[in-house]
């Protein structure tokens, strides 16, 4: 197995599995999360392979992508054996996938240090700049509200609540976003988020004193 070739053979696949994706999980997704990804898994000396696979591959087991997440997690089996990878390397590839979703917080615990690099990628894709604008883009796709000054987020909710709520973008900052900054693994990751933490709240100190007419 050449990795090189593998990794660019999986670029053209998921680019493919993934085009007309509307949910939030597009090619450039894949791409910002696989290129953070790689600079993490260099400091934090994790296994630069298994973390790019991963990366590349790592949401489509999405339910919102596959329809299922089993029906997903085959087609990832099937693209993996295509490729001759050693059936070890397969099995922490697929441990990652399964493992990583955010799911209103309900994940399962992570086993290495590969899913921890490759779920912090995922998650800094969610917060700073890049994340207020999935956050404003998800929102407007699904025909929410972006602010609502009467509607108090929900702090706690079950993995059912979380993915069917029908709240303001605003709201996800407190449901979701503001809390990724306290579940990152890694040193690397909890220093780039708590930058991107800080962008957001400044965000939402400028947006409520637009809000209000204040100067
Ligand atoms: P992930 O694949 O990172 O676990 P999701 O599938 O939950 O994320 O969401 C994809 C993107 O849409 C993320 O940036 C997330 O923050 C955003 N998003 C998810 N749910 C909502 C929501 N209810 N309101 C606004 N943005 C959302
Ligand atoms: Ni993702």
């Amino acid at each position: 197995m050449n990795k090189e070739k593998v990794i660019e053979l999986t670029i053209t696949f998921v680019r493919q599995e993934l085009s007309g994706e509307g949910s939030g999980h597009d090619w450039w997704h894949i791409y910002r999360v696989t290129e953070m990804t790689k600079t993490i898994a260099q400091e934090e000396g994790a296994d630069q392979f298994i973390c790019t696979m991963a990366a590349l591959l790592h949401d489509l087991a999405d339910e919102k992508v596959a329809g299922s997440e089993e029906k997903g997690l085959a087609t990832v089996r099937e693209w993996l054996t295509k490729q001759e990878i050693p059936l070890d390397q397969q099995g922490e590839i697929i441990e990652i996938i399964q493992t990583i979703s955010f799911k209103g917080g309900h994940g399962k615990e992570l086993t290495s240090i590969e899913a921890q690099v490759v779920q912090d990628a995922d998650r800094l894709d969610a917060i700073g700049a890049i994340g207020i604008a999935r956050c404003f883009t998800f929102g407007g796709s699904k025909g929410h509200l972006m602010h609502d000054p009467e509607e108090k987020p929900k702090e706690q909710m079950t993995e059912e609540e979380y993915r069917k709520r029908n709240g303001t973008a605003v709201n996800h900052f407190y449901e979701k976003l503001l809390k990724l900054k306290d579940l990152m693994n890694t040193s690397t990751g909890k220093e780039l988020a708590k930058e991107r933490h800080r962008f957001m709240q400044d965000f939402l100190e400028q947006f409520y004193a637009e809000w209000d007419g204040r100067r």
